[in-house]
């Protein structure tokens, strides 16, 4: 049926199978199984005392009631400049090269209104994070795919995009440390990214939401360290994963000027910025980083370990994450990414994102999130052991 208050582009927004996850879920729980949800990556603790602490008592400050500003305070701003200059080297002007967000949903969800126009395409990876396509859905940009394969890495092959393809790509998005693929990008990498924006005169966009969250000692670089950069690029940095800040909503983005103004422009018309409590209590997170770093990774590595090697013992040999909350993995042979979601959340009340709700090539892969605590994740891992004996081959 024709929805008469629906617009078409909606059609084009995301994938509806995070919403039958959700829906299977509900089923699951009404038949009365235990659900454990390794689907959302939501963040596995509070931020500190101490930012809290700075949240409640910014509360109290009755000037932190008007409207923020879409630009950012410049606190928030200052402090988000100087984490940046100690974590990766890079020197940025707070007044002109960073910008407040409402998370990085919100500047990635707006980007392409800001820099695009209908007719235009963007070059997205495949599989990637669904607000890219959101994004370019609402701001009618067509979306370029940039396969990532397993065999390269998960890292793209600019070559192969198509050669009439780039006169209408007006920026390509990367992704790493990347959702869902959990794969790492090294400096190295960006130098031939940026090189390639620059050849082909497109931006190049980088989120960066998962910086603090790599294992095994790899700190994941900013694509802003690559000289000159900043005349290319621009990055996206999230105080939820790094800071467990996700729903007190803030992040930033930093690089090329003009086009953190045009996006500023944008958000001026749609928002009037992040409530300044939060804006003084993401600057005490971000400045007592600076002091003092306690990376966000240690307790995913502790569980990625724990989790990754109880499913190993079950028999299924899944990757080893590099960083991130989330193990990527084929589905055993003979599945579709959805038939094994669903059918492991039917049996086993285990829940996992398919695969393909990130793209095309996602299919044949399921994204696990290690979002519960220890002793969940090892019931994960048994009640999975058990539903791969029960049904079928288990790969490598
Ligand atoms: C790759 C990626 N980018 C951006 C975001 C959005 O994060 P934020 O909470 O900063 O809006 C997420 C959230 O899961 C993500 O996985």
């Amino acid at each position: 049926m024709v929805k008469k208050w629906r617009s078409r582009r909606l059609d084009r927004l995301g994938s509806s199978i995070f919403a039958e996850v959700i829906a299977w879920k509900n089923e699951a729980a009404e038949r009365g199984l235990d659900v454990i949800s390794l689907d959302i990556g939501t963040p596995a603790c509070p931020p500190s005392e101490e930012v809290r602490s700075a949240l409640s008592e910014a509360c109290l400050v009755p000037g932190h009631y008007q409207y923020p500003g879409t630009h950012g305070s410049p606190r928030f701003r200052e402090a988000a400049a100087r984490w940046i200059r100690r974590r990766f080297g890079v020197e940025l002007d707070p007044n002109r090269e960073v910008l407040s967000l409402m998370g990085t949903q919100d500047g990635l969800g707006h980007l392409a209104l800001a820099v695009t126009d209908p007719g235009d395409s963007a070059l997205l990876p495949d599989p990637g994070y669904p607000v890219y396509q959101a994004g370019l859905a609402v701001a009618g940009v067509e979306t370029v795919p940039l396969p990532l394969l397993e065999e390269n890495g998960y890292l793209p092959d600019f070559d192969a995009v198509p050669e009439e393809a780039w006169s209408k790509i007006k920026f390509m998005l990367l992704n790493y440390p990347s959702n869902p693929l959990s794969a790492v990008a090294d400096r190295a990498f960006f130098e031939r990214a940026v090189a390639v924006a620059r050849r082909r005169g497109v931006l190049l966009v980088h989120d960066n939401a998962y910086s603090e969250m790599a294992f095994d000692g790899f700190r994941p670089p900013s694509v802003l360290e690559v000289p000159g950069a900043i005349e290319v690029a621009v990055e996206f940095h999230s105080m939820s994963k790094s800071f467990h800040m996700a729903g007190s909503r803030i992040g930033f983005a930093v690089g090329n000027p003009d086009v953190l103004g045009t996006l500023r422009a944008l958000k001026e018309n749609l928002d009037f910025g992040v409530f300044l409590a939060v804006q003084e209590a993401a600057a005490v997170a971000l400045e007592r980083d600076i002091e003092n770093p306690q990376p966000a990774s240690a307790i995913y590595e502790r569980r990625r370990d724990l989790f990754v090697n109880a499913l190993r013992a079950e028999g299924w040999d899944v990757p080893l994450p590099r960083a991130t909350m989330f193990a990527w993995t084929p589905v055993p042979a003979g599945w579709t990414s959805r038939g094994f979601a669903r059918r492991l959340l039917e049996a086993e009340g285990v829940a996992v994102v398919p695969g393909n709700a990130f793209g095309e090539r996602g299919e044949g892969y399921v994204r696990i999130a290690v979002v519960e605590p220890e002793e969940r994740l090892l019931e994960a891992a048994r009640r999975i052991g058990r539903f791969l004996r029960e049904n079928g081959p288990v790969p490598g």
